[in-house]
């Protein structure tokens, strides 16, 4: 099979993923330059099916108008949530442009949660504070436990009413970058099998999570970290990979999602004595303490002997508690949640302990970018017209462990000012861009078809998936990275012999299912060695091995794929911006110790 480009479009802006940031940049550019021809390319059979519409818990922002909370609180529980490892230009702006967002949701028809007096409801979540760690705040809006769904909702409409246009189940598989510019990607339509130059003023990077590179995750089964393998493909780097977040309370089986808006209710957990053992690990917080500082109280808790084995499964696991909380707590505010303990295990929450386990959840770590989105090269170049937004970038926001509900924030707020940073590009390329000609993508896919052997794409997936849950998950050690890295080597071997039984381009699942294991691989591969450069702890990267935090390592990792092929290991300097600035909060900003 000959496989090259089929058909050539140009378009104003192409953005690789149809997902929150996808969506609310597209929106912004439809809005500033309604001229514009968009292209949202989505992996999956349409934008509503992206991982931003399971999002649960809300988006955190200080109202203006709120006499406890301020948005200097935002940006310290956001430093100090970071374990010092945020970027101070991004934690300021985006933090200062929360509200606006809410706003802009809500003029377009967002159904917030209100209180009976009218105004948004607001919940708390973990290491959300005000008056600088004094005690929990409510700052969360949220719509019911389904606001992603709220979100893409308003924001595809938005979209949709401004003329942008949807390629379906259409992945980006190079991108089109020449003398420090890009020009768009090679697209692969699933639907008629065929390969698109897609020419663009900006291409926006926006293809979602890496979740699945864990067995046991909250993540959609399309979250492959398809963005980081094309950037790591072109010689650029990312960012801090080893920084994985790992949601404490996954529902033990399917390993989804159960919101930490349990715990800010009231849930609490228990272990196998039915004690609550969180005042043991943040006696101030408890439950309601960052995710990474209670993901490793579960886990010590079974590590010590004190989690729940239930025979039917062998999974060992914590108690979530919420039998105490009011019938209007349970029908209001965790309908979403409750239906999914009673649809997977069959349990219900008011009257039954729920069995919970952390699960792989978000990714901190990303393409690196400028504080306006702009990507960087691994000598800290920007790469002209190509920007990343929401979970695949990093800016940083999050540093080293991302709040609850920051991230929902964060592709908003990062999703409109990538769109007004493309607008402005856009006016000053010229309408006929070079011809740039892909270098990789036909050799790549050519090989998956000429592959021959027996191995099975799926059990190469699964043993991928298992090794990086069982070695490089809440806690690490050389040993544990190092058997990770042997299994990687193995699998990268063993791909060589899978044959793909369907030899057609058309929509054919093993086809993507191989394109996604390479993508899995080297995902896999940067984080693990990351965490191996990395000897020390900070934030959700935990090494029994170095368990405390390091001044050493005060610094960003990147991770890029020199010309031989072997991984080469960079640093970018944390923007300590505010902590240099001084000022009357500056000393909140340094090297601060992070007890809860
Ligand atoms: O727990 C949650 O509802 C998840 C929220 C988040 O990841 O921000």
């Amino acid at each position: 099979m000959k496989i090259g480009i089929d058909s050539t479009i140009r378009c104003d802006a192409l953005i690789i993923g149809a997902g929150g940031a996808a969506l609310r940049c597209a929106a912004e550019i439809l809005e500033k330059r309604p001229a514009s021809k968009v292209i949202a390319l989505t992996k999956v059979t349409h934008p509503q099916k992206s991982h931003t519409s399971t999002a649960q818990g809300g988006l955190a922002a200080v109202d203006p108008k709120d006499p406890l909370d301020a948005t200097i609180y935002h940006m310290f529980d956001t430093w100090k949530g970071s374990d010092c490892t945020a970027d101070q230009k991004v934690v300021k702006r985006i933090c200062e442009s929360a509200w606006e967002q809410i706003l802009w949701l809500e003029n377009r028809g967002m159904h917030f949660s209100r209180n009976r007096d009218g105004r948004l409801s607001k919940r708390t979540f973990g290491g959300h504070t005000r008056n600088f760690g004094e005690a929990s705040v409510y700052r969360a809006v949220f719509e019911a436990d389904r606001t992603g769904k709220g979100i893409m909702d308003t924001s595809w409409g938005e979209t949709l009413k401004k003329g942008i246009t949807f390629m379906n189940q259409t992945i980006g598989v190079e991108l089109l970058i020449d003398s420090g510019q890009c020009f768009g990607a090679v697209a692969f339509r699933q639907k008629d099998g065929t390969f698109i130059r897609i020419l663009a003023k900006a291409t926006i990077l926006a293809t979602g999570g890496s979740g699945q590179v864990f067995r046991v995750t909250t993540n959609c089964r399309q979250n492959t970290g398809d963005g980081l393998a094309l950037v790591l493909q072109s010689a650029l780097p990312v960012m801090d990979p080893e920084a994985v977040q790992f949601h404490p309370t996954g529902i033990v089986g399917p390993g989804i999602l159960a919101s930490e808006t349990l715990r800010s209710v009231g849930g609490i957990l228990r272990n196998r004595d039915h004690e609550p053992f969180m005042v043991n690990y943040a006696p101030k917080m408890k439950e309601l303490a960052p995710r990474d500082l209670v993901a490793r109280a579960i886990e010590s808790e079974i590590r010590e002997g004190r989690g729940v084995i239930n025979p039917d499964h062998n999974i060992p696991h914590v108690w979530i508690d919420l039998r105490h909380l009011s019938a209007d707590v349970h029908e209001k505010q965790i309908p979403e949640v409750s239906s999914f303990f009673k649809r997977y295990v069959n349990l219900d929450t008011k009257t039954d302990l729920c069995p919970v386990r952390p699960s792989n959840h978000y990714h901190m770590g990303g393409i690196p970018t400028s504080e306006f989105g702009e990507v960087q090269g691994s000598d800290g170049n920007l790469i002209n017209g190509l920007y990343a937004a929401g979970e695949c970038a990093a800016a940083s926001f999050h540093g080293f462990n991302r709040l609850g509900t920051n991230s929902i924030l964060e592709l908003i707020t990062m999703g409109q000012l990538i769109g007004e940073m493309a607008c402005s590009h856009m006016e000053s390329e010229p309408d006929a861009a070079p011809d740039p000609q892909p270098r990789l993508f036909d050799e790549q896919f050519s090989r998956y078809f000429n592959g021959t052997g027996t191995e099975s794409i799926g059990r190469l997936r699964n043993r991928l998936r298992s090794t990086m849950t069982e070695k490089v998950s809440v806690f690490r050690t050389e040993a544990s990275m190092n058997e990770a890295l042997s299994v990687i080597d193995e699998i990268k071997q063993r791909r060589q012999h899978t044959r793909l039984t369907n030899s057609s381009l058309m929509m054919n699942q093993e086809l993507l299912q191989r394109w996604e294991l390479d993508n899995l691989l080297l995902v896999a591969e940067s984080i693990t060695i990351a965490a191996q450069y990395r000897k020390e702890s900070r934030g959700a990267h935990f090494r029994d091995d170095y368990p405390q935090r390091s001044d050493e390592f005060n610094h960003h990792t990147l991770v890029s794929i020199g010309p031989d092929g072997t991984y080469l290991v960079g640093k970018r300097e944390i923007d300590l911006s505010i902590f240099k600035g001084g000022g009357e909060y500056g000393d909140k900003f340094g090297f601060i110790e992070r007890t809860y």
